[in-house]
């Protein structure tokens, strides 16, 4: 089977990196990982977690090794609670333990958590030294491994401390998803549909048939099936282009930008994510399952506002219904998501800004100033309490 390249050209093309998609191609990421570093690089660090390096590490490490270089392993918590300064620290600690040196370089290979902590580490260690990504869940694949958004959590909130740091490459086996939990496949193919309804309808028409095609429950029967092997890389690499495209025209997301390319409109579906996972103290909802809920609603507030047809949003509903049934919610306080709202403008210091939808393809940025607090609350009640 057939390996999709998808570039990433920052800087006027200074830094450009690529991001690989195959099956079963684990055992070639060393020739892979050294052709992206320096020649002087002598010893890569793999940063992972207990369950993903069980499964995986003894295959990356003999890659690396037989490419030439000095493997060492750090192994952190598994949990969005490990995404921590703690955690932080030590493995800069391990760092300096191992003597890593600039021409050196650390490889994250889990979801993630484990992404944006080791990004970030090797973002700020010896002010920066080379990072490479081989993301092992759907949500790491075709969001968080792209883009250089590397962070740790703190009491100031979720993701809020961190850096742009982008990787030298980006190497992805779908094989791994095989041994994915269903739920965390849910979670991907939710913002898999985020980033489809805010990118192109041909992109979330793709989404939408693949899931069609291949119904979620089935999904890690069909790793033996080769029409499902290209149509899974195909879009993965169609995915992967279209976050790479906003990357590329807005890599910092620039505060002042609120067009329909900033890379802001990422966020789609986040307002309401990130209040539903906070006032569930983390541990209701996967990430991508609250970014379901939260695209439902940021589609209902575009209905209610008049700038989205119903059809539009009838269809997006439709395919978030593929993925099967989100955790429930109708134990979760209306008001306290409100509240959330309140706080989280008060913690970024500026109006709370909505994504919205035009059509299927086409996002709008909307302060929440101009949004009836009577609109946020019935889209809310609508999308959670049915
Ligand atoms: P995760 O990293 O917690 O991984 C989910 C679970 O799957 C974990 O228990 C992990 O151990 C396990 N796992 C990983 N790969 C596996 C595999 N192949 N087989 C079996 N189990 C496996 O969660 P995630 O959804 O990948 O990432 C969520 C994090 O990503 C959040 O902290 C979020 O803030 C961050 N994020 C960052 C960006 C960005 O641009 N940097 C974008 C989106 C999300
Ligand atoms: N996941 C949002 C971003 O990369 O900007």
């Amino acid at each position: 089977m057939n390996t999709r390249s998808v570039p990433v050209n920052l800087d006027g093309n200074s830094h450009k990196y690529e991001v690989i998609v195959g099956h079963k191609v684990l055992n070639d990421c060393g020739e892979w990982a050294k052709s992206n570093l320096s020649e002087d690089s002598q010893k890569i660090i793999i940063i992972s977690n207990e369950k993903v390096f069980g499964l995986y590490g003894k295959e990356v490490s003999e890659s690396i090794k037989n490419s030439g270089l000095l493997v060492e392993t750090h192994l952190i918590g598994d949990g969005e609670e490990y995404k921590s300064f703690d955690t932080l620290q030590n493995t800069l600690k391990v760092f300096g333990q191992n003597e890593l040196k600039r021409s050196d370089a650390v490889i994250a290979l889990g979801g993630g958590i484990v992404g944006d902590l080791a990004g970030f580490a090797a973002s700020i260690y010896l002010r920066g030294i080379s990072f490479l990504q081989i993301p092992t869940t759907l949500l790491a694949m075709i969001d968080s491994s792209v883009g250089g958004k590397t962070a740790v959590n703190s009491q100031f909130g979720k993701n809020l401390i961190g850096s742009f740091y982008q990787p030298k490459g980006v190497w992805i086996d779908i094989a791994t998803l095989k041994t994915l939990e269903h739920r965390e496949i849910v979670a991907g193919f939710c913002e898999a549909i985020k980033q489809g309804a805010i990118g192109s309808k041909e992109l979330f028409d793709k989404t939408a048939s693949f899931l069609r095609d291949y119904p979620i429950n089935n999904f890690i029967y069909n790793f033996d099936n080769e029409g499902f092997l290209r149509d899974l890389t195909n879009l993965l690499a169609s995915q992967i282009d279209f976050k790479a495209q906003i990357v590329m025209q807005d890599e910092k997301e620039s505060s002042d930008r609120e067009d329909s390319k900033s890379r802001k409109i990422l966020n789609f579906g986040h307002t309401t994510a990130h209040a539903l996972e906070k006032v569930t103290d983390y541990k209701h909802f996967k990430h991508g399952e609250a970014v379901g809920y939260g695209t439902l609603v940021a589609g209902e507030i575009s209905k209610k506002l008049d700038i989205c047809d119903g059809n539009s949003i009838k269809l997006l509903n439709d395919v978030v219904g593929l993925v099967g049934k989100l955790p429930e919610t109708k134990n979760i306080e209306i008001d306290k998501i409100l509240e959330s709202f309140a706080y989280d403008k008060k913690a970024i210091g500026q109006s709370l800004q909505w994504i919205l939808l035009e059509s299927i393809g086409k996002p709008k940025i909307l302060q929440s100033q101009f949004i009836p607090k009577s609109i946020i609350k019935e889209s809310i009640i609508k999308v959670l309490k049915g």
